[in-house]
């Protein structure tokens, strides 16, 4: 059952967990991912008001904003949790993990098409990183804390770093 792949997921990738109920009690980030899989639920059944409403609600509780359109793999590990935004389109892989802090946004106002990034299987994202548009980070690759990325990673490659320049802006 999903609920204790999560739970095993979670004791895997953080070594701070000793058992079990620690993850229930002492884990926001997961506790917004049960209920987005509630709220995608809604949300695909046409219930978007109501879906919308509850993920606000949660992030209230818990600092983790997900978008109820969003796509969730299976046994997805968000720790700490606070300050987490993943877009309405975007779409994240099986056993991805991330840190507070990161944003997986958009870059434009378009209404058409994705806009949002895509994560493949066994990515990594650490703290703080944002990653915006409608790019690719395929499976096994892993982001850096506080990098910012604008392009597609291909697989198991690890993006560090921000390069900030000057740009003309429309
Ligand atoms: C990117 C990351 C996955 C790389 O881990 P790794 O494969 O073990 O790589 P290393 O630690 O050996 O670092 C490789 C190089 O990248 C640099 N580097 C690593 N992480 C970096 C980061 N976040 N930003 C900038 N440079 C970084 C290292 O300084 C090193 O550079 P060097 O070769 O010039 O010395 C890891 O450093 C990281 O950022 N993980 C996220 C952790 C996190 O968010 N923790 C929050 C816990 S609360």
């Amino acid at each position: 059952m999903s609920f204790f792949q999560d739970i095993k997921a979670v004791k895997r990738a953080d070594p701070a967990v000793r058992y079990g109920l620690e993850v229930l009690f002492f884990y926001p980030g997961m506790w917004a991912i049960w209920f987005y899989r509630f709220c995608h639920f809604l949300w695909k059944i046409h219930l978007k008001f109501i879906s919308r409403l509850i993920m606000t609600i949660i992030r209230w509780l818990t600092g983790v904003e997900i978008h109820p359109g969003a796509m969730i793999g299976k046994r997805f590990v968000i720790d700490h949790g606070m300050g987490v935004v993943i877009g309405e389109t975007a779409i994240i892989g099986d056993d991805c993990m991330m840190y507070h802090g990161v944003t997986l946004g958009g870059r434009g106002h378009s209404k058409e098409g994705r806009r949002h990034p895509k994560l493949g299987d066994n990515v990594v994202i650490g703290a703080g990183a944002s990653i915006l548009g409608p790019v690719t980070i395929c499976k096994g690759a892993k982001i850096g804390a506080g990098a910012v990325v604008l392009n597609d990673v291909f697989e198991d490659e690890t993006y560090v770093g921000q390069k900030a320049r000057s740009v003309i802006t429309k």
